[in-house]
């Protein structure tokens, strides 16, 4: 049984909410007749959060997010702004959400605070702007930081469901995330119930309900990828229902553009290198358990998977894309476990063409137990994730550019790659048309120390770095991943910094280490 964490009196209570004449019947997806009495419009049900409120929302990767009360509550700001009462919220969901949550609150300039990853341009532009505050924490932790009381007390939680039954407890939508902490840890609840998400979700879902808090933690008793330890349904405090409102609309599912040829030559290098970790007998030909970032470079690698030779397979990851119902189709993964779907609308398609099939084969998990480091760890994970840019020790950056501009967040590669068997970090040799170089002297952000990486890949190679010393790694590094643009340059800071740095161990030399972002952010370009 988790514990409950009391962290405090909430400092705003919550108007007792006014319920439209009630309409008591169930529905097909809320079959409680005392929630189907709580049903109202999203704009009512938004009314019920208050200024300066912690408001904990549904939601990862553009999946399993509400999309009404957001929405509504962002007009209803605008209007208070208009009117000289501008009023802001802080905002805690599982990972990125979409515009019709993160991007309509931003615009509405409705965040004064808002963790953890995020993927939107609104709200990228307000946190570089320096008008809204953003914690960046690892996706294993935002739980467990919520149940320490880390974050103070959450107000309300927001949280989008597939249904609701009988006994009044919750199927879960398209993402688990962190929506059992919401449900337990919120004051109040206001449910959306999505009637576009497939009936067929229910049953796919493993909500685990054992992770107490130190000192009384009990291990994880998740053996393999595939073990169930919880149970489908979330439980439900039903006096915490202040409002149900009833939605049918489509998760973001943005279609996915073909690999481009820099990530096809990624995935080709990373292919070949876990072939050859085969015939070393190193891994068998059923690899580990794999966990994939999401994007180009990454839907790439699986797509090279498919034609690898490889069954069989299983995936332990964050979110199921559509290159890994591909995988699972043609019988070269057997299973995958996650905590959120990212499919195209094209991947629904699919899903929902063969249900029966990938519901055998699919469990989503809370995002603490995807993400967990102890079982990434007892799993042996290969985790593949794409970065900004390395530098010639093995620092990886996966958040700034130039070292003060936020891209997205760290999400759950920090999680995967210190904690994994494996850890692989993918990025091109250069960005935005040649003028960057993928690899530098110094990373200008650190997200991944030189300890926690294994295998650097660009489009030019790979770098094994496992059981190399600093200066060896550098050496493999600039031979194998640098383009040749960047490749006598980075040569020759390594050079100068072997023979003058003050010690020899890790050389640099720190005046020049950041010069190549100082350049860009002066000229555009890192090029001399
Ligand atoms: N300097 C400046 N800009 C850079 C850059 C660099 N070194 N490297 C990449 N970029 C820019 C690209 O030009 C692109 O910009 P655009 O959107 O204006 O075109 C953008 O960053 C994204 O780069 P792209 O090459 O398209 O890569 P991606 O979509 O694979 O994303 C990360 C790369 C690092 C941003 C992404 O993987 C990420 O957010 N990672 C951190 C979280 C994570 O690993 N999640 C999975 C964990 S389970």
């Amino acid at each position: 049984m988790l514990t409950v964490v009391d962290c405090g009196a909430r400092s705003r209570p919550l108007r007792s909410p006014h319920y439209p004449a009630a309409r008591a019947t169930v529905t097909e997806r809320i079959l409680h007749p005392g929630l189907a009495g709580k049903i109202m419009g999203a704009a009512q049900a938004a009314e019920l959060i208050q200024p300066g409120m912690t408001v904990a929302m549904s939601g990862f990767t553009g999946a399993g997010y509400p999309k009404a009360v957001p929405q509504a509550l962002a007009a209803r700001m605008e209007t208070a702004s208009a009117a000289g009462h501008p009023f802001k919220i802080k905002v805690l969901t599982g990972a990125s959400t979409a515009p019709e949550l993160d991007g309509a609150l931003a615009r509405v300039e409705g965040m004064e605070l808002r963790l953890p990853y995020q993927s939107d341009p609104a709200v990228r532009e307000r946190i570089n702007a320096g008008n809204l505050e953003y914690i960046d924490i690892h996706l294993s932790h935002v739980a467990q930081h919520t149940w320490f009381g880390f974050f103070g007390k959450i107000d309300v939680a927001v949280v989008e469901v597939s249904g609701i039954r009988e006994d009044g407890s919750l199927i879960p939508s398209s993402s688990v995330g962190n929506n059992m902490t919401w449900l337990e840890q919120a004051d109040k609840i206001i449910l959306e119930v999505n009637r576009w998400q497939p009936e067929a979700l229910a049953g796919m879902h493993d909500i685990y309900y054992g992770t107490a808090l130190p000192p009384d933690r009990k291990p994880i008793p998740l053996l393999h990828p595939d073990d169930r330890i919880g149970q489908p349904w979330f439980r439900l405090d039903q006096d915490k229902v202040i409002a149900v409102v009833e939605t049918n609309d489509p998760d973001r599912n943005s279609p996915f553009n073909p690999p481009d040829e820099a990530s096809q030559r990624i995935a080709g290098h990373l292919l070949d290198f876990l072939g050859r970790e085969v015939k070393r007998g190193r891994l068998t030909d059923k690899l580990l358990p794999l966990q994939s970032g999401v994007g180009n470079i990454a839907n790439a690698v699986l797509a090279g998977l498919a034609t690898g030779g490889y069954t069989g397979l299983s995936a332990y990851t964050e979110v199921i894309q559509d290159g890994m119902l591909q995988l699972i189709k043609e019988g070269v993964l057997r299973m995958a476990s996650a905590t959120s779907f990212s499919l195209s609308p094209a991947g629904i398609e699919e899903f929902n063409a063969n249900v029966d099939f990938y519901s055998r084969r699919i469990l989503l998990r809370p995002q603490e137990i995807s993400n967990h480091p102890e079982v990434i760890r007892r799993l042996g994970c290969i985790a593949m994730n794409g970065m900004i840019e390395a530098d010639i020790y093995g620092n990886v950056n996966s958040t700034h550019i130039a070292g003060s501009r936020i891209m997205n967040g760290i999400g759950g590669s920090g999680d995967f790659a210190r904690n994994s068997y494996l850890s692989v970090f993918m990025a091109p040799s250069t960005a935005k048309g040649g003028k960057i170089s993928g690899i530098v002297p110094m990373v200008s952000h650190v997200d991944h120390t030189e300890h926690d990486t294994m295998v650097v890949v660009t489009d030019q190679g790979l770098a094994d770095l496992r059981g190399l010393a600093p200066k060896q790694r550098a050496r493999v590094i600039i031979e194998n991943c640098v383009h040749p643009d960047f490749k006598p340059m980075l040569q020759d800071y390594f050079d100068r910094a072997c023979r003058d740095s003050y010690a020899k161990h890790t050389p640099h030399l720190l005046p020049e280490a950041l010069s190549w972002h100082q350049r860009f952010i002066d000229t555009g370009s890192m090029l001399l």
